[in-house]
């Protein structure tokens, strides 16, 4: 396996609960710096993908594979500009590639221009943050996880990492956004990645004496600086 599919790995779990709270995309899938097209048989799969899977690289040694080996549709451009016709694909992800571009906000309008009206997009980077956490914590997040009858927008919490992306995808012109922060376990495969709970969020969908819980186990709760993918979708 590559570097960058052993790096993003742990990413996998999250890209495709994310992924399948998404509409099917009405219209190409356009993939903003896809690379060698990794994330190509995930998108496929979870999306049930009938429409095809646009590839839209600055890289064309990269491009190259993710025809090969992928079977992308290839568009060689740069993300802040992008070589496409208004409203013509359904939908757009754009993984681990924002933090890396010179303005954010041109690149995310850009998307915009090019999904036509009412379709989504997906950003998904990383970064780190200091978050309230701690073994304790991990280990009720961890069985609350594995009960698996949790609510899938359990996973759309509301953390302070993750509010920033929500606001460029606002200030960009997508609406009804949605963002998550999540804990990376990076190079670990036995730990689940887990969501982070907000307060907010855990009252919403707990019983009192959970939520009891979850408080108590926040209040001495240590603050970690932790690596967290976060995501924000909009239509
Ligand atoms: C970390 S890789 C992620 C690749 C892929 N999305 C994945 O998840 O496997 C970031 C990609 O963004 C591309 N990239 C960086 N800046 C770009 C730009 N301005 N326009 C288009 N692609 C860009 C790079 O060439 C690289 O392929």
């Amino acid at each position: 396996m590559r570097d960058i599919e052993a790096l993003h790995e742990p990413l996998k779990p999250i890209l495709t609960v994310l992924l399948a709270t998404l509409a099917p995309s009405e219209g190409p899938l356009l993939d903003v710096g896809c690379g060698t097209g990794a994330k190509a048989p995930l998108l496929r799969s979870t999306l049930e993908l009938s429409a095809p899977l646009i590839g839209l690289d600055c890289d064309l040694e990269a491009l190259q594979e993710a025809v090969t080996h992928a079977g992308l549709l290839a568009v060689a451009g740069d993300a802040h500009a992008l070589p496409l016709r208004s409203a013509c694909c359904g939908a757009a992800v754009c993984i681990a590639t924002l933090g890396l571009l010179r303005d954010q906000r041109v690149a995310l309008r850009e998307m915009r221009r090019v999904v036509r009206p009412g379709g989504w997009v997906l950003v998904v980077t990383a970064t780190t943050a200091w978050v309230p956490w701690s073994a304790h914590m991990r280990d009720w997040t961890a069985r609350l996880g594995n009960r698996g009858d949790l609510p899938g927008e359990l996973l759309f919490t509301m953390p302070e990492a993750a509010a920033d992306l929500g606001a460029l995808l606002r200030e960009t012109g997508w609406s009804e956004v949605r963002t998550g922060a999540f804990v990376i376990e990076a190079g670990s495969a036995t730990q689940p990645v887990l969501p982070l709970l907000t307060r907010e969020h855990v009252r919403r969908h707990l019983t009192p004496a959970k939520a009891e819980e979850f408080e108590a186990i926040v209040a001495c709760a240590d603050v970690a600086l932790l690596p967290l993918m976060l995501a924000a979708a909009g239509v």
